[in-house]
């Protein structure tokens, strides 16, 4: 079994591509989260933090059509550049300034200096000691 830090994290998203299978179906019903989540949301800034966001396709998914797309900010986290790049460049792409990406060099907590809390839910896997993960 590969451990999580051996795991091959740019490779590990690849199957959102591909449809029907489980991750592509994972990402469909993370996404209607966030959309339910931003559609309870009340009027005003929101703000969102995902921390080992990958390339951002499930909160990004979501904004780039979403209503209330410019009244979010929102820090993705990721350690990856191979990943993080991509999620920059995502943001980019949907128009979406608010969104920043952090990438993070190696395991910390001050990924996330100065933001609020984060009222929109980013859902990731569960932290691992292993992987260093903060939440
Ligand atoms: C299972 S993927 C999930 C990606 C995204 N949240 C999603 O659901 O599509 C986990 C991500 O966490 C990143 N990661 C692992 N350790 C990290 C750390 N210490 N800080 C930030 N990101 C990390 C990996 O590079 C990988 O992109």
């Amino acid at each position: 079994m590969i451990g999580v830090t051996e795991m091959d994290w740019h490779a590990w998203h690849d199957d959102y591509d591909k449809p029907g299978t489980p991750l592509a179906r994972r990402l469909a019903a993370v996404q209607d989260r966030i959309r339910v989540a931003l559609d309870a949301a009340p009027p005003g800034p929101l703000h969102a933090i995902s921390l080992c966001a990958g390339q951002g396709r499930d909160l990004i998914g979501v904004l780039a059509r979403h209503p209330r797309r410019d009244d979010v900010t929102a820090r993705l986290v990721e350690i990856d550049p191979r990943n993080a790049d991509p999620a920059r460049d995502a943001a980019e792409a949907a128009g979406l300034p608010g969104v920043e990406v952090v990438r993070v060099p190696r395991r910390t907590t001050r990924a996330c200096p100065g933001r609020p809390p984060g009222r929109v839910p980013a859902p990731c896997p569960p932290p691992t000691p292993r992987s260093g993960c903060v939440s």
